[in-house]
């Protein structure tokens, strides 16, 4: 088996991205629609509402139309997981407000998140709701959608690539493979006062690949879980910090291992466990450069 090649991949500088895009985009303009039909026939209000995903860091994954709304935005609402590097092919001219929300500590409450983008889109400006990933996957977007659709304000909706999807890639894990995994979850381990624990029997499946966002603060206790279940303490395990991004680590060891390993290694949020025999190919797969840990 030959060894595995590592790529650094050739970031371009925010003003040759923004150069690129503005070509691309030209070129699309007219031959497709600014904005999907308003969610209310007959809505009074003028400015609209785009729900973008940002995508996972690197701001070469984000769609096309993503780019384009971000170019033209007035106001930006924006997350605190989105990178600098999508930032940088903002409107300079928009307004950005930052409404960010981190493990345990939400800058501003959901409910007045609602009302600022009702209230944005009613004053009649064109507000990008820019969100790290998708922001149908862990990401309130549809609490968010719901409000606009009280409120008449019309929305649409822009697909990001999530961080299972972004990380999974960039670190060499294929998160299905026809000898290791025929399914794959998203969970996030992060959960809400009163609600009910993970399903984890359903998590720990055999031939299926768990994805558990925000879990890194309950790590040891997943791991465990999981073990519990039925998955075999040696299931290989990864976690992914700052999946995509020049700072991307990935730390690989066991359900019994990966705890002890992670923190050595100090990962931080953001980062995704990953567990599943489909962990096992990073060590011929893993491409993209950036520090690895293994054991
Ligand atoms: C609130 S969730 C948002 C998920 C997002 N909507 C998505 O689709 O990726 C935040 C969690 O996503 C994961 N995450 C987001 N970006 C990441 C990245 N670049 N690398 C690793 N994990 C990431 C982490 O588990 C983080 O705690």
């Amino acid at each position: 088996m030959p060894p595995p090649v590592s790529v650094a991949l050739e970031m371009p500088a925010a003003g040759a991205l923004r150069a690129f895009l503005d070509q691309l985009i030209g070129a699309h303009r007219g031959s497709v629609p600014d904005v999907a039909r308003p969610a209310l026939s007959g809505a009074a209000a003028t400015g609209r509402v785009a729900l973008v995903g940002a995508g996972p860091g690197d701001p070469e994954l984000l769609t096309l139309r993503a780019a384009r709304l971000l170019s033209r935005a007035d106001v930006l609402v924006l997350d605190h997981l989105v990178s600098e590097g999508v930032l940088a092919l903002v409107n300079p001219a928009a307004e950005r407000i930052y409404v960010g929300k981190e493990s345990g500590h939400h800058t501003v409450p959901q409910e007045e998140i609602n009302q600022l983008l009702v209230r944005l889109a009613r004053e009649g400006r064109q507000v990008v709701r820019l969100k790290g990933g998708d922001p149908f996957i862990f990401g309130r977007g549809g609490e968010e959608l719901e409000e606009l659709l009280a409120a008449g304000i019309p929305f649409e909706v822009v697909p990001g690539i999530t961080a299972a999807c972004g990380a999974g890639a960039y670190a060499g894990i294929p998160l299905t493979h026809r000898d290791y995994a025929q399914s794959v979850v998203f969970a996030t381990g992060h959960r809400r006062a009163g609600e009910s624990a993970l399903d984890w029997t359903a998590l720990a499946r055999p031939h299926q690949t768990a994805v558990i966002y925000m879990g890194v603060g309950m790590l040891q206790s997943h791991c465990e879980a999981m073990i519990r279940h039925g998955r075999g303490a040696d299931t290989p395990a990864a976690l992914v910090e700052n999946g995509t991004l020049p700072s991307q680590r990935v730390v690989t060891g066991t359900l019994e291992t990966l705890p002890e390993i992670a923190a050595a290694a100090g990962i931080h949020p953001p980062a995704l466990l990953i567990i599943g025999e489909v962990v096992s190919l990073a060590a011929r797969l893993a491409w993209f450069t950036g520090a690895s840990t293994t054991a």
